[in-house]
């Protein structure tokens, strides 16, 4: 990082700060609008960024934590792509006295290991897809016998655990007519998606609702349940976790039924915390994100407003 002038006259010492981040890859919608936000606000606020893709593995995004330390960055954010694993990296990030910021996704460390979370509340967005799920059902024409199947999100990710633990906390306390037939990850990807829906076509026939993780996954399987001869929002009622262009698009073609809102704009929110973090001021313990959740009904008229 460079130190500004301070001028001779004793004015005010303007420090740039310089800040690492490791993304998680490029495996969603959601995800890069998350980069571009991240770099767009890192310009906005004059903050100097390092930018890394681990392309969804860990072992580059420990790497990369790496090569900040040693390249002694002021701070260090990033997404952690699991939630296991991060404690070595994290004391070595301590002991090099560089803070770092979470966002996103979450890790199983302890807490003193890092500042803050700026993120999301994957639990909440579980249960609020499954009270989508609800609504989606009690509209005319809808299934009485509910055979779910899921496409979940990287396994061992914060995102994919807490959505998974979200939506079954609703469905065990209020729906024992909700039956998950087939659950398996999609990694995530519009293309892991489009594979793990074929084959769960092939395997259970009787699926007649899908919960995605994530849009993209959803979008993929939108291609194989129409492959397989059946109308996806009709024969198969889809609710899927973002909220991006694509999905709602999806909504308004009426192939995917609601979608819960996960925001991926975070770089302002970030950029915010960290300015405050190396000012010395203190933050809570989670930057929460708001979320807002949408029926496919709903969608024709919130898409001209949607910005990602
Ligand atoms: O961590 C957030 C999740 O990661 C998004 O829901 C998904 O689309 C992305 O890949």
């Amino acid at each position: 990082s460079t130190a500004a002038a301070a001028g001779s006259s004793g004015g005010t010492s303007a420090k740039t700060i310089t800040l690492g981040f490791s993304q998680v890859g490029s495996e969603s919608g959601w995800r890069a609008a998350n980069t571009q936000s991240i770099k767009d606000s890192a310009t906005a606020a004059a903050i100097t960024l390092k930018f890394s893709d681990a392309e969804q593995k860990q072992e580059n995004q420990i790497q990369a934590i790496r090569d900040y330390i040693s390249q002694k960055v002021d701070v260090i954010s990033f997404s952690p792509v699991v939630t296991t694993g991060w404690d070595t990296v994290l004391k070595e990030a301590k002991a090099a006295k560089i803070p770092v910021v979470l966002t996103d996704r979450s890790v199983d460390s302890d807490p003193s290991l890092f500042v803050t979370l700026v993120g999301s509340d994957f639990e909440a967005e579980g249960e609020r897809a499954a009270h989508l799920l609800e609504k989606v059902l009690a509209l005319p024409g809808a299934p009485k016998t509910v055979n779910i199947a899921v496409l979940e999100g990287t396994t061992g990710s914060a995102p994919a655990i807490d959505r998974a633990k979200g939506f079954k906390k609703i469905a065990d306390a209020s729906h024992p007519e909700w039956k998950i037939v087939a659950s398996q990850t999609g990694d995530f990807t519009r293309d892991g998606g489009k594979q793990v829906m074929a084959a769960f076509l092939t395997a259970h026939p009787e699926i007649n609702v899908l919960f995605a993780h994530n849009d993209d996954m959803g979008l993929g399987a939108i291609t194989s349940i129409e492959a397989a001869g059946k109308k996806p929002g009709t024969d198969i009622l889809i609710v899927s976790i973002d909220g991006t262009h694509d999905g709602f698009v999806a909504m308004t073609q009426g192939k995917i039924n609601a979608i819960a809102e996960c925001n991926p704009l975070l770089g302002p929110q970030l950029m915010d915390t960290i300015k405050t973090v190396l000012g010395g001021g203190s933050v809570p313990a989670w930057i929460k994100t708001k979320e807002g959740d949408f029926m496919a009904a709903d969608a024709a008229a919130a898409l001209p407003n949607r910005k990602y």
